[in-house]
């Protein structure tokens, strides 16, 4: 049985050492999905929280989402971040992360504290269906991985799903072409190389800024995208 944390207590190293071994378990099972090698360290957890804090209206709580939430990184952020009347949703499309992530909702200090106003979905990100609205999406899907067609199909859903004015912010890893350029097959290289277009053409129309993110496993990018009050 997982130990439950004081609210004060930060994630210990167990705790840490547990989330990279399954994450590495399940990246060795299921690259092409998992798409890392370790879960996101710290400073990119809390740069992908950004909007949470910079929010337009400070008295209206915000519905979050967080699309690919692992061993949750991420999750333990966004719950650091949220305020009282925020609600997240955290989806998860493998079986064993998003058992792992209930877990943490009983023992994490931050997740346990959102009672019910956090919830796991164990789906596909873009199954939750069409009648959600997010304020918030926070996405770790690993776009370079995925095929041009899947990653349009799921800007498409995270832009339908988002209320005007809201943000959308997600991160990929520093160089991956230029080392696929080098050691993949010529496919795999020309299939990212579209789905990175894809992710471009969706930045040069809605984005907002890039940060790089070098403390982090592998050093990363984020991209922040707003939905524009007037659609
Ligand atoms: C790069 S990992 C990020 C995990 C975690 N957010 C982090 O930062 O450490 C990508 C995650 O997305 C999940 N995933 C991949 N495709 C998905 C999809 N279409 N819908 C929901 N989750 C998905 C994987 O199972 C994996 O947990």
């Amino acid at each position: 049985m997982a130990a439950t944390q004081s609210p004060s207590e930060p994630a210990g190293l167990d705790t840490r050492m547990r989330d990279v071994a399954l994450f590495v378990r399940q990246a060795f099972r299921t690259f092409r999905a998992t798409g890392a090698v370790a879960p996101s360290g710290p400073a990119l957890a809390h740069s992908l929280a950004r909007f949470i804090d910079e929010r337009e209206d400070p008295e209206a709580p915000l519905s979050i989402m967080e699309a690919g939430a692992g061993t949750g990184p991420v999750s333990r952020a966004i719950a650091e971040h949220m305020r009282d009347g925020d609600t997240v949703d955290l989806v998860e499309s493998n079986p064993d992360f998003a058992d792992y992530l209930r877990g943490l909702l009983v023992t994490d200090p931050h997740l346990s504290a959102l009672g019910d106003r956090a919830r796991v979905h164990q789906c596909l990100v873009n199954d939750l269906g069409p009648d959600k609205r997010y304020d918030v999406i926070i996405s770790g899907l690993p776009f370079a991985n995925f095929t041009a067609s899947e990653v349009r199909e799921i800007m498409e859903y995270y832009f339908s799903v988002l209320r005007p004015g809201g943000h959308l912010s997600f991160f990929g890893y520093l160089y991956t072409k230029q080392v696929k350029a080098v050691i993949a097959p010529r496919a795999d290289y020309l299939r990212q190389a579209q789905s990175s277009w894809v992710v471009e053409e969706w930045v040069n129309r809605y984005g907002i800024g890039t940060e790089r993110i070098l403390p982090n496993l592998p050093p990363a990018w984020i991209h922040h995208l707003r939905k524009p009050l007037d659609s």
